[in-house]
């Protein structure tokens, strides 16, 4: 699992450019689906089919990062972010274009507490604007550039957010034995820029279920703000953040499963971000929806850090609904 993990997170898959990860996605579990396509906005969905319920899970595939606005004529880029960034955790740090090349962020004279993104800069190694239009332009991407650390029990890396919930989704699939549904497996283009490829999968699908699979934030770092959500306590079962109100009968069914089947789980509520669950919900005349969070420390920075047991509470807790009878939905 962490080789899996590993793979993913050092991927480059920023918004918009998932085909990397899918591509790999693909390769560790084709032979496992019946089904297995990239929709027109860049979604990956494989299904396993069934006669039951119709099932949508989602993990998106695509990670924060930054688009180059502007070149300056000693070669400097200028840049936007696509994703939410956090600018203190850019400082120092390294971001790396499709092509491989590297940029290094550094930042104008003054104070950090007037930090804006438009003081920040990233330098290619390049002396002159011709230098550097020869190895960027206008409009490229580029993500978090660090390499996957293994801490033992704890993981790091850029992009937890979300690929650990695609490497869940990927065990869940390689783990599955029987079901009776009609299981759909989204790894979703777009979420960070506003859950965009999970709503076309949802309307394709039109799922009877939807739950998203995804990070959320903690509460056990010195002086963090107040939310009941630890690393290592468990898979989280989302009950609202601002995106969605967990449906209470898909709340209500994996606290059943999971008490049912032992499995270490936590109650959520995250008072700001959202996940796929908050677009597949209002599909169509509505889909009951809920998420299963991996908890994440650092979210939305370069060093974003999971628990191993966490992870394999949601692999089993994913497993446990798909081997349900789901009568209620
Ligand atoms: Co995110
Ligand atoms: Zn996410």
């Amino acid at each position: 699992m962490k080789n899996l993990i590993k793979d993913l997170v050092e991927s480059y898959g920023p918004t918009g450019f998932e085909t990397e990860v899918t591509n790999k996605i693909r390769t560790y579990i084709a032979d496992k689906v019946d089904e297995c396509y990239v929709d027109a906005l860049g979604n990956l969905i494989a299904r396993k089919k069934g006669s039951g319920k119709k099932v949508m899970f989602s993990a998106h595939a695509d990670e924060i990062g930054v688009i180059v606005t502007y070149i300056d004529d000693d070669g400097f880029l200028r840049f936007s972010n696509v994703g939410g960034l956090n600018l203190l955790t850019l400082l120092g740090g390294r971001v790396r274009f499709a092509n491989g090349v590297i940029g290094v962020i550094g930042k104008e004279k003054g104070e950090l507490k007037d930090l804006t993104l438009d003081k920040l800069f990233i330098d290619i190694g390049a002396a002159t604007k011709d230098e550097a239009q020869k190895k960027v332009s206008i409009g490229d991407f580029a993500v978090f550039h660090r390499e996957f650390a293994d801490l033992g029990q704890r993981l790091v890396a850029k992009s937890m957010d979300d690929r650990i919930g695609c490497a869940v989704l990927v065990e869940a699939i390689r783990r599955l034995d029987h079901s009776d549904h009609d299981l759909y497996f989204v790894f979703s283009a777009q979420e960070e820029v506003g859950l965009r490829g999970a709503r076309t999968a949802a309307y394709s699908i039109d799922p009877d279920l939807g739950i998203a699979i995804d990070v959320t934030r903690t509460g056990d770092t010195p002086e963090a703000p107040r939310m009941d959500v630890s690393l290592g306590k468990g898979a989280a079962i989302k009950v609202k953040d601002s995106s969605v109100i967990a449906h209470p009968k898909v709340k209500n069914l994996m606290v059943r499963l999971a008490e049912a089947d032992q499995i270490k789980y936590q109650l959520e509520v995250l008072e700001a971000g959202g996940t796929d669950a908050g677009a597949i919900h209002l599909t169509k005349s509505g889909v009951p929806s809920g998420t299963i969070s991996i908890p994440c420390r650092y979210v939305h920075s370069p060093s974003e850090m999971v628990d191993l047991d966490d992870v394999e509470n949601c692999v089993k807790l994913i497993l446990a609904i798909c081997r349900d009878s789901l009568d209620e939905f």
